[in-house]
């Protein structure tokens, strides 16, 4: 990891900036390559990810592994991984369920995101469903009408599509959602092959 990543994942690590530091067991900071020409954005971390402290490896992260490693033949390792909040939101202090982060909790850890976004730079950012894409597109629209379409971000260009966990709720493997995501990555792939600047 690069020095000012690595320095900025103690800084995460140590964060007590929002109320879900009471309840985490571990900071999920993100992983990948630092030099990733992709980056892939969630919502939060969820139980499995808080227990592990790395982001997408309960079910929807093997569901987006498989995308990044069957559908895009990249490897998981060679892309980046992080999410808008750190720790994980949930309903309760008993934490059986996931949420979505709220305004708060975004407010006070996005800063993280956007250093990291800052000191990767990725050619491409596909954002994984609403939250992830709200925020990072600053806009109120819903998903469905974001997705498979090109927008940017600070000059980057960002690929809205629908969150793993959304497509596991609608269907799995028989899912009719999965067709969208594959025509979204499809472009993502498309964009990566076209020749850089310069
Ligand atoms: N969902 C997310 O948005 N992020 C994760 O890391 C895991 C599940």
């Amino acid at each position: 990891m690069s020095n000012k990543l690595q320095q900025l994942k103690l800084q995460a690590e140590s964060c007590i900036a929002c109320k879900l530091a009471t309840t985490r067991n571990r900071v999920v900071f993100g992983e990948g390559n630092p030099d990733a020409r992709v980056m892939f954005i969630g919502e939060g971390p969820g139980r499995r990810e808080d227990e592990l402290g790395r982001p997408f490896v309960g079910r929807s992260g093997e569901l987006l592994t498989r995308i990044i490693e069957n559908g895009m033949k990249l490897s998981r390792e060679s892309v980046y991984i992080a999410n808008i909040v750190k720790c994980r939101p949930t309903v309760d202090m008993a934490m059986q369920k996931d949420r979505a982060p709220d305004q708060e909790e975004v407010a006070a850890c996005s800063h993280f995101l956007q250093k990291q976004i800052e000191l990767i730079q990725p050619e491409v950012i596909v954002t994984l469903g609403g939250p992830s894409t709200k925020f990072i597109l600053n806009s109120k629209e819903g998903i469905t009408r974001l997705r498979g379409q090109w927008h940017s971000y600070r000059e980057i260009p960002v690929m809205p599509t629908f969150h793993p966990s959304y497509i596991l709720r609608n269907g799995g493997d028989k899912s009719p959602l999965k067709k969208d995501v594959w025509h979204d990555i499809q472009l993502v792939m498309k964009k990566l092959d076209e020749p850089g600047p310069g």
